[in-house]
């Protein structure tokens, strides 16, 4: 986990958190990394100068957290275009009067214009609240980028889904999810198989995903929630039916996202994992063998699914794709 410097500011509470540091300081000439891939937040110092802004703007789409001081708290107001919100008792870095001067942008982004030095406090609590976003953070940094283009990009395969989502045995007036959902592609033909009378939600952690799924239609209201696959905000036995395409094996913890998927799932009802190519396929395509470890191997699904109250009832690994069909 590591969290950019840009300028100088006091980096102990930071370190202390176990977080490692990335200095980049405009007067060294240090170059800006060129994506956030494997930056965990980004610390605008009073020091920061406007070469940074190019970091900032797709800190803010992502949702990584960002903590400007002093001179950089103006570099992200002026990222933001618009002004701050005052951070209010519940706001989880400066509630509490923790430090009544500052200001919030978005839901990760905080400016504290004139800084003190109680603000160690906060920087504490910062590095705390970093650490406990860190994966949520790798997710939406990932995506976030690639999500304008991803239906396009991807279109050729909606075939495919649409024959995978066939296989599933939902019927008209049911209630289904399709958990990290991207840009919706499945969500037409999961729409047509429970019809009007039925619900589909599509979930995804990436707010730039869902703004995507929006664009190409598969909106509307209730429609897409942005909400973490692993703490579902739906009581136990809520659906019918979740599909899930390329995400199980992204998951840090899928054992415990099978879990919950089981919780919410109503008895007899189904869960579906896709991909549009098998392992052996996506691992070469990677350069790399396929990993005994994987989640996705049938040797660790088959025993994760039962552990989680699931029954494994298909099993296809082909060339041209990766299907499990599984019962609760
Ligand atoms: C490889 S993409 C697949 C998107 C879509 N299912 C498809 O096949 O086009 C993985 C998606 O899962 C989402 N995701 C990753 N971790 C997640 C989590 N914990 N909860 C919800 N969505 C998550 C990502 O934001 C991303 O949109």
């Amino acid at each position: 986990m590591a969290v950019l410097v840009i300028g100088e500011a006091p980096t102990d509470a930071i370190e202390a958190a176990g977080l490692l540091i990335r200095l980049c300081r405009p007067d060294a000439d240090d170059p800006l990394p060129a994506t956030l891939t494997g930056i965990d937040a980004v610390i605008l110092s009073p020091t920061a100068t406007p070469a940074a802004l190019p970091l900032v703007g797709p800190a803010l789409a992502a949702e990584v957290p960002v903590l400007a001081l002093g001179d950089g708290a103006r570099l992200l107001a002026e990222a933001a275009g618009t002004g701050g919100t005052c951070g209010g008792a519940t706001d989880p870095l400066l509630g509490g009067g923790a430090a009544p001067h500052g200001f919030r942008v978005g839901a990760s982004a905080w400016g504290l214009p004139v800084p003190a030095e109680a603000d160690r406090e906060l920087l504490r609590r910062f590095a705390e609240l970093v650490a406990g976003r860190a994966e949520t953070t790798a997710t939406r940094a990932f995506f976030t980028p690639r999500a304008a283009a991803w239906e396009e990009r991807f279109a050729y395969q909606t075939p495919a889904y649409e024959t995978a989502v066939a296989r599933m045995r939902l019927r008209p007036g049911q209630r289904a999810l399709d958990l990290g959902c991207g840009s919706g592609r499945a969500l037409p033909a999961l729409r047509s198989l429970v019809g009007a009378a039925g619900t589909v939600i599509g979930v995804d952690l990436t707010h730039a995903m869902l703004a995507a799924a929006a664009r190409a239609g598969h909106g509307g209201p209730g429609r897409l929630l942005l909400a973490d696959c692993g703490r579902l905000p739906f009581p136990a036995g809520a659906v019918h039916g979740i599909f899930a395409a390329g995400l199980l094996d992204h998951l840090p913890h899928p054992g415990t996202a099978l879990r919950e998927w089981a919780r919410v799932t109503a008895p007899g009802g189904e869960l579906l994992l896709f991909h549009p190519s098998g392992r052996a396929e996506r691992a070469a395509r990677h350069g790399r063998a396929v990993s005994p470890q994987d989640p996705l191997a049938e040797p660790n699904l088959r025993p994760a699914l039962e552990a989680a109250g699931w029954r494994l009832a298909t099993y296809e690994d082909a060339p041209t794709h990766f299907l499990t069909r599984a019962e609760r």
